[in-house]
């Protein structure tokens, strides 16, 4: 669709979200709400809840985007709901070594059924990350419900994540002790403090950790459903190291039972600030009685668990896919943010559909600083070590994706092998990446 057509058949309006003098969502934040609803077949929140859900949006700074049909059929949810829906807002993005950058998060990405295919995606995501530049932001990130669309706009997978099962008549004991203790206690005390003072300290220390949307925090503390009831089924136990009274760890869950007649111990959320913690939790989990199997959704590649475990069988992934994904926007902004674990000098080559990031730079790292500067605009393979796509740059940013397996599946090129490898070597995380952030 030309842009002329487009214009004509919608009209994009960017808003923030808000309430009425009752705390109620306005009618525009109403309608939107609703057309997102409508796109991911969510049941529409109760008056309280829909209000609880507006004050997290407005703490998060969400801008709202949404594309308004000129010309709706008589009756149809066109004449107020957008057919479109996007928003954004800052989400900072851990390196593991207790920095962080910021990103222009986007989320609630819909399009209405009957409108699909006419430009309305690439229409809101060009709007929006043109406004993330002038906002200022080297990065932009999200998380897919497709792994099909966002690559065409340069956004890379930077981060997997697995779903995986314990069973507990095969896992325990350890095959190394635990250290600590770990105490039951209820969601609201965890929701007084504790909780989220653990989720600052595993932040700061884990490479791909993103800070949580104001509304997930109820959720993962045990307090309300998805829904913004409240829980009555979520259980909460914390770790604290030997001779301390400092939380380093905590864990929230549900037991269930499943179809196969198994009785599961859903983890809704494990936080921890020291690996400590993070192996008592899951030995204290698989030690709760009448249920046989442990699943946890948030599991990282290269999980610890896989080696602790006395019998590394009675761990099975359940399913595997992309987590976050990473667009950068300025070169020389994000890669001068990261650390890196060696020195060296390479020069990157990347090419960008949409503009924002193309040309060649020159990346020196000394005592584990990056600084880069753009050697040309163009993208010079020729002068080049490396040359790849903008969606691979995001992809290889945290370190968690390989370089030199980029190179083997045809996406980075290089005429000397040494340069993706030296690339891997400096791009190093400080730990294994962990994101357990939704948004
Ligand atoms: C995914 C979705 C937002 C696409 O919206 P759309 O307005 O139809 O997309 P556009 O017409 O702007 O298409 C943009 C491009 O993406 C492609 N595309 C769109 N949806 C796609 C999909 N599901 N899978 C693969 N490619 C897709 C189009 O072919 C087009 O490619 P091109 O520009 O290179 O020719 C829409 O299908 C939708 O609302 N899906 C349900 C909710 C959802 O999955 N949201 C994503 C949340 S992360």
């Amino acid at each position: 669709m030309s842009n002329e057509a487009f214009d004509d058949r919608y009209e994009l309006r960017e808003f923030a979200p808000g309430t009425d003098d009752k705390g109620a969502p306005n009618a525009e934040t109403e309608a939107w709400m609703q057309a997102v609803g409508l796109g991911f077949h969510e049941t529409h929140p109760g008056e309280e809840a829909a209000g609880r859900m507006v004050e997290h949006f407005v703490e998060d700074g969400n801008t709202w985007l949404g594309a308004y049909v000129r010309r709706p059929a008589p009756g149809s949810v066109d004449e107020t709901w957008p057919a479109g829906t996007f928003a954004w807002f800052r989400k900072p993005l851990s390196w593991g070594d207790g920095s962080s950058i910021d990103t222009q998060a986007i989320s609630a990405v819909t399009v209405r059924p009957t409108e699909r295919r006419r430009g309305i995606l690439r229409r809101m995501m060009t709007h929006a990350l043109e406004r993330g530049v002038a906002e200022g932001y080297a990065v932009a990130s999200l998380t897919a419900s497709e792994g099909t669309i966002y690559r065409r706009f340069g956004f890379g997978s930077a981060i997997r994540e697995r779903a995986v099962s314990v069973r507990r008549d095969r896992a325990l004991p350890f095959l190394a002790p635990t250290s600590g203790v770990v105490s039951v206690v209820t969601p609201e005390w965890l929701a007084g403090g504790p909780g989220r003072a653990v989720f600052d300290r595993f932040d700061a220390r884990t490479p791909g950790s993103m800070v949580r949307n104001a509304g997930t925090w109820p959720v993962a503390l045990g307090l309300r459903t998805q829904d913004g009831e409240k829980a009555k089924d979520v259980r909460a136990a914390v770790h604290r190291p030997d001779g301390s009274d400092e939380v380093d760890g905590y864990v929230t869950w549900r037991v269930k039972e499943n179809r196969d007649g198994d009785t599961v111990l859903e983890v809704v959320d494990l936080v921890y600030a020291t690996d400590e913690a993070y192996l008592s939790l899951w030995e204290f989990l698989l030690s709760v009685d009448l249920n046989d199997v442990v699943k946890y959704n948030r599991s990282r590649l290269d999980d610890p668990i896989v080696a602790a475990l006395g019998d590394n069988r009675a761990y099975d992934v359940d399913h595997e896919e992309d987590h976050v994904w990473l667009r950068v926007l300025d070169v020389e902004a994000v890669l001068a943010s990261r650390p890196y674990a060696v020195d060296g000098s390479l020069t990157l080559a990347v090419t960008d559909a949409l503009g924002f990031a193309s040309g060649t730079y020159r990346l020196d790292v000394q005592e584990a600083r990056g600084s880069v500067t753009k050697v040309a605009d163009d993208v010079d393979v020729a002068g080049s070590d490396i040359q790849l796509d903008v969606a691979d740059l995001g992809a290889l940013l945290l370190g968690s994706v390989s370089p030199t397996t980029l190179a083997s599946a045809g996406l980075v090129r290089a005429v000397d092998p040494a340069a993706p490898a030296l690339l891997r070597t400096m791009l190093t995380p400080p730990r294994t990446p962990h994101g357990i952030t939704y948004f």
